[in-house]
């Protein structure tokens, strides 16, 4: 057996004993659910544990273990679970009747002012969806309906959500790096027309704008790369993106929907002061409900209008619990939160994240393993909530490109994604991709027993890795 193995059984013997309802729960769940659940990252081996309390900085599974979570709502809840302030504002508003009913409310014009003046500018429009995947599939199908193109681009790592024209380059495969589909079901055409480009880097962007930019509807990309590796586009690179687009008549689409809101209320994009065309949000605007959102000025939103077009016009049509009355009350209730408590809370929670990050490279130094944790600011981006832990197989590796966090010829992806997470979670820690987000409910203390997990997992791989 190796040590890895070694190590594995070890972890997963630990953490059975310790969730003996959750292997019960799972085992039920597997006759009637796809893998045992509804979402592929909830679901980790052996299993996930079942929740049965959440609040602040915890959460409590089924067996009476208490995590500090990192997860926090797929990074939804900046505030921690079940915040004070929008269980207030709930209460009060189900009590007076909040169940959907299918009709336009008055709410959701306030949550749309609300994100147009942090992001739109005057003339700005919104339209609402109910997942980050629709409002970046939509975004596109605008691209393409606008321009009268049919290349979509996007970067190595960039996730959009499981839209068609997106499902190309999430995955680093080797021999194919990020050229590949990621999904039996595809048309061809859609794979072929997606292309993919390395996120900050201003050469391959260039070339790519060379070759195809007449031919390209879109340029879609996270200005803080999110699952690809949390990491913050450089400034240049952002430049350079508009810059190109503009030029060539592109579509240039930003993907806030983890940085809406993560850095400062509206998108990161302010930090940088450059404004795409079109910009996704998700996640934190909806109050921990399914809320997202694209916004765009009034002449391209305009060009989905009912009636605009004859059948031409983009069919971005609302669906059955668009902008339903209660997430958009919830969407509304988190944005005023965050509008009140920016001062102290972004940096609070900035200054966090940095203590985690060099607190984990750190635990691992000490028993000489190199680990790095990214999520960092940068010139443009003054601090960062976000943390994400890589080990590289060569000393020194640059870590800032999805490509040096996502070949498992660079990066030891099965230590981040599997050993970790065991590790972590008989230590009472939760993360995924090794790292995750602080919320304003993590404390110093939360802080300091996390870097103590991760100390305590890096003396177990010292120890069975060697
Ligand atoms: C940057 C980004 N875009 C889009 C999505 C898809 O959002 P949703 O899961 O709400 O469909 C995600 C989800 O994690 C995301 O991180």
């Amino acid at each position: 057996m190796t040590g890895f193995d070694a190590l594995r059984a070890r972890l997963v013997r630990d953490y059975e004993k310790k969730t003996p309802g959750s292997r019960r729960i799972f085992r039920r769940a597997e006759k009637v659910m796809v893998a045992g659940g509804s979402h592929t990252i909830r679901l980790w081996r052996p299993y996930p544990f079942f929740t049965a309390a959440a609040e602040g900085a915890r959460v409590r599974d089924v067996d009476g273990n208490s995590y500090i979570d990192y997860w926090q709502g797929h990074y939804a809840n900046i505030l921690g679970h079940e915040p004070r302030p929008l269980r207030r504002g709930l209460t009060a508003s189900l009590a007076r009747g909040a169940m959907h009913t299918g009709f336009e409310a008055a709410g959701q014009i306030e949550l749309a002012e609300t994100l147009v003046r942090a992001l739109g500018g005057r003339g700005a429009k919104v339209r609402f969806t109910t997942s980050g995947t629709l409002a970046t599939m939509y975004a596109v199908m605008m691209a393409q309906g606008l321009t009268g193109r049919d290349l979509v681009l996007k970067v190595g790592g960039g996730w959009h959500g499981a839209s068609p024209y997106l499902l190309k380059g999430v995955k680093f495969r080797p021999g194919l790096g990020f050229e590949s589909s990621e999904s039996a079901g595809l048309l061809d055409d859609i794979v072929r027309r997606t292309l993919v480009t390395r996120f900050n880097d201003v050469e391959d962007l260039s070339r790519v704008m060379a070759e195809h930019g007449d031919r390209l509807a879109c340029l879609i990309v996270e200005p803080f790369l999110g699952v690809g590796g949390f990491l913050a586009a450089t400034p240049e690179y952002l430049e350079t993106a508009r810059r190109l687009t503009r030029e060539r008549g592109v579509i240039l689409i930003f993907d806030e929907i983890i940085s809406g809101y993560r850095f400062r209320p509206g998108g990161v994009q302010t930090f940088y002061g450059i404004r795409p065309d079109l910009t996704t949000l998700g996640k934190i605007i909806g109050g921990g409900h399914a809320v997202a959102a694209v916004v765009g000025p009034r002449e391209l939103m305009d060009e989905c209008e009912h009636g605009r077009g004859g059948g031409a016009r983009v069919y971005f049509e609302g669906g059955t619990f668009s902008a339903h009355a209660e997430y958009m009350k919830a969407g509304l209730v988190m944005l005023g939160e965050l509008a009140g408590r920016a001062a102290t809370l972004y940096p609070r929670i900035g200054a966090l994240g940095e203590r985690l990050r060099r607190g984990i490279e750190e635990a691992f130094a000490k028993e000489g393993i190199e680990a790095r944790a990214t999520g960092d600011g940068n010139a443009a981006i003054p601090g960062s909530s976000l943390f994400m832990t890589h080990f590289p197989r060569r000393p020194g590796l640059a870590c800032d490109r999805p490509d040096d966090l996502h070949d498992p010829d660079r990066s030891d992806l099965r230590m981040r994604e599997d050993l970790l997470k065991l590790a972590l979670l008989v230590n009472g820690v939760n993360v995924v991709h090794g790292g995750g987000a602080v919320s304003a409910a993590h404390g110093s203390k939360d802080i300091a027993a996390t870097i103590a997990a991760y100390a305590e997992a890096a003396r177990l791989f010292r120890k069975y890795l060697g």
